[in-house]
C-alpha cells in the first residue's frame, strides 16, 4: 500500500451503489487497473455499510479504503453513528471530514476540529473539506473560507497540521444541480488561501506543502488537465464520476500523466 505518491484521487460514493454487488463490482474493477498508476494513490470512500465488502474487494491491491464521515464528539456514542475505532478496525486509512453534506446536516467547525484531532491520533488521515456557498464580488467568501479553516483547526497542534489533506469543494460546483465546476483560476486562488491561512496560523517560515484536492463536478479528463495546470493542487475528490470504473479511471489516468 503506497500513500506516498505524488497525486491523490478520492472516490466519494455518498449514498450511491444501493446494492452490495454494485459496490463490490466497481471496487474490483478499479482495483484491477490501479497498479498501472505509478504516481497516483487511489482512495475509495464507500458508504459505511459497504466498508467490509469493499475492503474485501480491494484485497491486496494498491487502492486504499476511506470513509465518508465518522462521529467523534466527546465520549458520546449516539444511535446511528459510526466511531473512529470501528472504521480503523477495517483498516480505513482516510476519512472525509466536514463535507458540505455533513455541514448542511448541522456539523459544526468545532465538531470538525475534534474529529480531525482524533482521526490523526488514531493514524487515519483526515480529508478536511472547505467551500463557500457562493462567490461575491466583494470577496466576503474569502474571509469566510479563512474563518472555516481557522475554526476547523481549533486545538490542532502544529505537529499534526502537515498530516491533514484539504479539499476545496465550493458548494455551487457540487452535485447534479451545479452548472459548472470551478475553473483553474478559482481553484488556484483558494489553494493559495489555504496555504496562507496555515502559514499565518502556525507562523511558518514558508508556505506549507499540505496535499490539497479540488472537488465539485470533476467529470472529464479535460477538467483534471485544466485544473492541474495551476500547479497548486495535488488531486481530486470526485463524486458522481467515481461511481463507475468507466467514468472514474479516465480521471485517474489523466492525473497520473501530470508528472
Ligand atoms: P460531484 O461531488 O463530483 O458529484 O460534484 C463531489 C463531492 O461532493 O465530493
Amino acid at each position: 500500500m503506497n500513500t506516498e505518491k505524488k497525486f491523490l484521487i478520492v472516490a466519494n460514493w455518498k449514498m450511491n451503489q444501493s446494492r452490495v454487488s454494485e459496490a463490490q463490482k466497481t471496487a474490483s474493477e478499479i482495483a484491477k487497473k490501479a497498479k498501472k498508476y505509478k504516481n497516483t494513490s487511489v482512495v475509495i470512500c464507500p458508504s459505511h455499510i459497504h466498508i467490509p465488502i469493499v475492503s474485501k474487494a480491494l484485497g491486496k491491491s494498491s487502492v486504499i479504503l476511506g470513509a465518508q464521515s465518522v462521529f467523534a464528539q466527546g465520549e458520546l456514542s449516539p444511535t446511528g453513528e459510526v466511531s473512529i475505532a470501528q472504521i480503523a478496525d477495517f483498516d480505513v486509512r482516510y476519512c472525509i471530514v466536514g463535507h458540505s453534506d455533513q455541514r448542511l446536516l448541522g456539523q459544526t467547525n468545532k465538531q470538525i476540529a475534534e474529529t480531525v484531532f482524533k482521526l490523526i491520533k488514531k493514524g487515519i488521515t483526515p480529508i478536511l473539506c472547505i467551500g463557500e456557498e457562493k462567490r461575491d464580488k466583494e470577496g466576503t467568501y474569502l474571509k469566510n473560507l479563512t474563518t472555516q479553516i481557522q475554526e476547523s483547526l481549533f486545538g490542532i497542534p502544529s505537529s499534526m497540521v502537515s498530516k491533514i489533506i484539504f479539499a476545496y469543494e465550493p458548494l455551487w460546483a457540487i452535485g447534479s444541480s451545479a452548472k459548472r465546476n470551478a475553473n483553474a483560476g478559482e481553484v488556484e486562488e483558494v489553494a493559495i488561501l489555504i496555504k496562507r491561512a496555515l502559514s499565518d496560523m502556525y507562523t511558518m517560515k514558508k508556505l506549507p506543502s499540505n496535499t490539497i484536492l479540488y472537488g465539485g463536478s470533476v467529470s472529464h479528463a479535460q477538467d483534471v488537465n485544466e485544473t492541474m495546470k495551476t500547479g497548486q493542487i495535488n488531486g481530486f475528490l470526485v463524486g458522481r464520476a467515481s461511481l463507475s470504473a468507466k467514468t472514474f479511471l479516465p480521471l485517474v489516468e489523466e492525473l497520473d500523466k501530470n508528472i
